[in-house]
């Protein structure tokens, strides 16, 4: 674990984490009903580029309480999910249970991936919310390289890094398509937001958080410099949670609304091990 020193912003954003399994497994955003009647958590996107999962060793990294991951498994792939939230994984596995799915889940922090998920995987997946959450992408990207069998895919769906920058105190998309903060911002930036993304009703108790802002290049030069060959890098306008105030919802997806200028709100990698 992060440890306990309060200075540790691992341990800060832990604590957050911990709290909101039990609210996010509540949620309308998350739809576990849903998904326990037998829908699938992942949207079109994913589904349609990350390619054939069927019998294949999947290891989801940052899998929260399990539900793409489960999803996955209901696809026919041998998966295991790694998140360093205990509780979160208490829940993935009680899920696993109440579905009949068989899975894997590992409390681990993603610099521990290959060591205590283990390596040999055909495809390393991770998706929406995840790096901001992460200090060190080379060290990330080494994890996803040792964790991969040789040929095998990486493949994210995320936030495009564009979103650090926007105005978010506004209540339309106008007045929230305008740069207030820097792009390039180096180190740990400090949160302070009782709001949770999921239930907005919901005041965190545990509301700092420490996130870091990489930017597109470093994401695409951790990966090719792990030794990952990237496949493709697709930007796309829309995301699936409503990043800034004003982005209207559609089917899966929050969008820029057709009469603002549209900018990138999500990206998509693929890349192989050599
Ligand atoms: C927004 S969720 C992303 C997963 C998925 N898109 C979802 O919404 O269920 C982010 C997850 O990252 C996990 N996490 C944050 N920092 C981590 C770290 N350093 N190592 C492993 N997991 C981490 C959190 O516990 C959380 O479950």
């Amino acid at each position: 674990m992060s440890g306990k020193n309060p200075d540790d912003p691992l341990a800060t954003n832990l604590a957050r984490w911990e709290e909101q399994v039990d609210i996010h497994i509540g949620s309308d955003f998350y739809r576990v009903k849903e998904f326990k009647a037998g829908e699938t958590s992942l949207d079109p996107l994913i589904l349609t580029e990350i390619g054939d999962v069927k019998a294949k060793r999947l290891l989801h990294l940052q899998c929260h309480f399990g539900l793409d991951t489960l999803s996955f498994a209901r696809m026919g792939a041998d998966v295991t999910g790694l998140d360093f939230s205990p509780k979160a994984i208490v829940a993935a596995r009680q899920l696993a249970r109440e579905t009949g799915l068989a899975a894997r889940f590992v409390e681990a922090r993603v610099d521990e991936a290959a060591e205590k998920a283990g390596t040999g995987y055909d495809i390393v997946f991770s998706s929406w919310g995840v790096l901001m959450w992460l200090p060190d992408l080379e060290v990330w990207a080494r994890n996803i390289a040792t964790c991969l069998k040789p040929g095998g895919l990486f493949y994210i769906a995320e936030g495009h890094p564009l979103l650090w920058t926007l105005d978010d105190e506004g209540t339309k998309i106008t007045e929230n398509l305008r740069i207030v903060r820097s792009y390039f911002l180096e180190g740990p930036q400090r949160w302070e937001n009782a709001r949770d993304y999921a239930e907005p009703s919901v005041t965190l108790t545990h509301f700092n958080s420490s996130e870091w802002q990489h930017t597109l290049g470093e994401v695409v030069t951790a990966l090719a410099g792990a030794g990952l060959r990237i496949e493709f890098l697709h930007e796309h306008d829309r995301l699936v949670w409503q990043a800034v105030p004003g982005l209207e919802s559609k089917g899966d997806y929050f969008q820029v609304p057709a009469d603002a200028p549209s900018i990138p709100l999500s990206y998509s990698i693929r890349a192989q091990k050599a």
